[in-house]
């Protein structure tokens, strides 16, 4: 069984080639931020309480969010494999997450990160708030911050993984073929 962290900023590709992975791999695919707009959609407390950070593009409380994922995650136990996307995104959620995998006796396989250049993000998600609906694309300040954020408090959580070994860098810039291809063989790659 492979579990993969896909890493990156915001509008690095982290959903776009999930679902590409999804198809070929068979992973169960977990997105908090799918699992949060979710739940704004379905007007829940959770969802009331994650808009509130999410609109300013700020990181959801650590406790809610790890919580939340490991729900989702027990909701899958026949799953052959999980695809994380946008999670673990402090360091305290990656040493939950390892702690929940150790549990059930498994691990994370390796985290594949995507690196893309800043002012590709911000045209990406740019024109993406043309037609995405997403209240944190609407506006460049909050796009800012979302790139902020993860500068100061995600990209750290690459150091966890490295420690582990299990870090790898993959060019996230290029047609969205030629990115599913390096990240197929850096996965085919892991035990
Ligand atoms: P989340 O939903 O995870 O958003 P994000 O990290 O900001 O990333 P995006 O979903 O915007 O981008 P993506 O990398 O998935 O790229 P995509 O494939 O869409 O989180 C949202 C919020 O929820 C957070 O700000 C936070 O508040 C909260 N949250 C979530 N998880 C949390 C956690 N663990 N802890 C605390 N809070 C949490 O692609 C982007 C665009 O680019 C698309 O339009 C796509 O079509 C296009 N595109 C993709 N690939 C290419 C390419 N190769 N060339 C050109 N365009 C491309
Ligand atoms: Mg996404």
């Amino acid at each position: 069984m492979r579990n993969i962290v896909l890493f990156g900023p915001p509008g690095a590709g982290k959903g776009t080639q999930s679902a590409l992975l999804v198809d070929h791999f068979g992973f169960v695919h977990l997105s908090t931020g799918d699992i949060f707009r979710a739940n704004i959609k379905g007007a829940t407390e959770l969802g009331q309480l994650a808009k509130s950070y999410m609109d300013q593009g700020k990181l959801v409380p650590d406790d809610v969010t790890i919580r939340m994922l490991e729900d989702s995650a027990n909701a899958h136990p026949d799953a052959s494999g999980f695809i994380f996307d946008g999670f673990p995104r402090t360091t305290a959620q990656a040493v939950a997450l390892d702690a929940f995998l150790d549990e059930k006796g498994q691990a994370i396989s390796g985290m594949l990160a995507l690196e893309v250049p800043e002012e590709e993000l911000k045209a990406r998600l740019a024109k993406r708030a043309e037609t995405s609906g997403r209240a944190d694309d609407a506006d460049p300040a909050v796009i800012q911050n979302r790139i902020d954020v993860y500068n100061a408090e995600t990209a750290p959580v690459a150091d966890h993984y490295r420690g582990q070994d299990k870090y790898a860098g993959i060019v996230g810039t290029g047609t969205i073929e030629d990115i599913f291809g390096r990240l197929k063989t850096a996965i085919e790659g892991l035990s």
